[in-house]
């Protein structure tokens, strides 16, 4: 019902779980003997933070934030706001801020700075997918699932519109559903 929508699988369910295990065992090395703190960016993030967590082993905590950006339908502008704060503390932790997407990376330069303000004693950050062609600001990405080329895609918890959220695999979205 939903797939007619969709012009394109990008990765599928078995391609979306086997990177999440890779990336949590590079996490696994590089945080050794460690404790770390995931940080969700709600809503896009929540399918990758659930798969992604529990593929670490790893002593780990979990927050959950939401920020806004402020654009057209399918692209964020430079003005971001906090809809909804960290629950936690997050001085001295070595936090990894889990995302969907990297694309103008608008809203990670300006949430990456916020955190760093709060003197954390590490932050990184883990994208599922990176789309390079729409950078707009530069932002550091210690973990990446997917390059992208530019086009919208959806579903493993990217929305368009808050819907597509709940295909699991990842898709690009017909240009013609959002008048492209
Ligand atoms: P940025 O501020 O332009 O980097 O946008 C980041 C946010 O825009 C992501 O966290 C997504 O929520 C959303 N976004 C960007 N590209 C896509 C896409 O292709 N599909 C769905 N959401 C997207
Ligand atoms: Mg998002």
């Amino acid at each position: 019902m939903l797939e007619k929508d969709i012009q394109e699988i990008l990765f599928s369910e078995e391609q979306l779980s086997r990177r999440v295990q890779e990336i949590a065992r590079q996490i696994e090395a590089d945080y050794a003997g460690k404790e770390i703190m995931l940080i969700s960016v709600l809503r896009g993030s929540f399918v990758f933070m659930a798969d992604l967590c529990r593929a670490i082993d790893l002593p780990c905590t979990l927050d959950f934030m939401s920020v806004s950006s402020y654009g057209s339908g399918t692209s964020s502008s430079g003005q971001v706001q906090i809809t909804k704060d960290l629950s936690e503390d997050i001085t001295g932790r070595n936090l990894i801020v889990v995302e969907d997407i990297l694309d103008s990376g608008n809203t990670l330069s300006y949430l990456l700075k916020i955190l760093e303000h709060r003197h954390p004693a590490s932050v990184r950050l883990c994208a599922l997918l990176d789309k390079p062609d729409r950078r707009v600001k530069p932002v550091d990405l210690h973990y990446c699932g997917f390059t992208i080329p530019d086009a919208f895609v959806v579903g493993y918890g990217l929305d368009y519109a808050e819907k597509y959220r709940n295909l699991p695999y990842i898709g690009i979205l017909k240009p013609e559903v959002y008048g492209g």
